[in-house]
């Protein structure tokens, strides 16, 4: 009754921003994401006969209050859809630099949905597997998917779910670090907000939507500068759609690193711009390009290389 699984973040290139249904957590639109090799969490869970509640340990912290409350709802959920009459003991690790700003609910609720499944001897497809990590968190349905994933918005619990998305080889981010502390506002909070501006919403729907169908055929026409001018524009409005809500997550740092990248393209490198909700920026390049590109971002700021990385599994 015990089971370890590792999960690692992904970085979506066409965004998640805004609920349809809070309760089972489904997305406004679909979204596009790449797994990264390099930051990951490894989570144990091992069910318990004596234990009359979750016991969570996050980093070696034994956690209480909203973040407790938040991964126990997640437990009772698999507990009521898989019959498991056990609470649990849940041993998290976070494989980030220590308050990197980048820990991400994608890889915790990823794993966790493996390893809490598993644990009861509960064997899941990679869609169902998807589906139930979405009630956690909705990025981490991707995470359970390795390299490029499509999450499609569904209309039901079982319709939406993450799948492998059409891939592009030559591909590697630099994660560019602005603020190393933790952000004022989750996204949850942030994208929730978004029901209060039903017009900002419809636009940002039907945006998406074609950003979506323009990356497809950046992918199926193998062409970098489509997935890269149109990931970075998609991420561009997002930032835009956010402010207007009243949330602000890029700094002057973060714009500087835009600007910058913005003239390295310029000069024929093959960079593209994207940020989520805190300040980092992430730039998606070639892989070939690596040694061109690392050295001119080395000199503005503390980086890290990713490549594309594996989906869920069990150690
Ligand atoms: C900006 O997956 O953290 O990273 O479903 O409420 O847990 P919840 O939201 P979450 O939102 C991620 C938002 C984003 C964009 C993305 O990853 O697609």
């Amino acid at each position: 009754m015990k089971k370890t699984a590792r999960s690692h973040i992904n970085i979506a290139l066409i965004k998640y921003w805004g609920k349809k249904d809070k309760t089972l957590n489904l997305p406004l639109t679909s979204s596009v994401s790449l797994t990264l090799d390099q930051f990951y969490t490894t989570t144990t869970v091992e069910y318990k006969k004596g234990l009359t509640e979750d016991h969570l340990y996050i980093d070696g912290r034994f956690i209480t209050g909203d973040e407790l409350k938040r991964v126990s709802n997640f437990m009772d959920e698999i507990r009521k859809r898989y019959n498991i009459p056990y609470y649990a003991l849940i041993d998290s690790y976070n494989y980030v630099p220590k308050k990197a700003g980048i820990a991400s609910s994608s890889s915790a609720f990823s794993a966790l949905a493996l390893a809490a499944t598993e644990a009861f001897g509960v064997h899941l497809s990679q869609k169902e597997l998807s589906s139930l990590a979405r009630l956690g968190s909705g990025s981490a349905s991707r995470s359970i998917i390795s390299g490029f994933a499509i999450w499609h918005e569904g209309d039901s619990h079982e319709s939406s779910y993450a799948e492998s998305f059409y891939d592009y080889n030559d591909v590697a981010v630099i994660i560019a670090f602005v603020d190393k502390n933790e952000k004022k506002v989750g996204s949850r909070d942030a994208m929730n907000i978004l029901t209060d501006f039903p017009e900002l919403k419809n636009e940002w729907i039907t945006l998406t939507n074609d950003h979506l169908e323009r990356i497809k055929l950046g992918f199926i026409n193998q062409d970098f500068n489509i997935i890269g001018t149109t990931l970075e524009s998609h991420a561009i409005k997002m930032h835009e759609l956010i402010e207007k809500t009243g949330i602000t997550y890029l700094t002057d740092k973060s714009r500087e690193i835009i600007q910058y990248t913005h003239a390295l393209r310029e000069k024929g490198y093959p960079v593209y711009v994207s940020m989520d909700a805190g300040p980092n920026v992430k730039i998606f390049t070639k892989k070939s390009s690596i040694k061109d590109v690392l050295p001119l971002y080395q000199k503005i700021t503390e980086v890290v290389v990713c490549n594309k990385g594996k989906g869920a599994y069990l150690i």
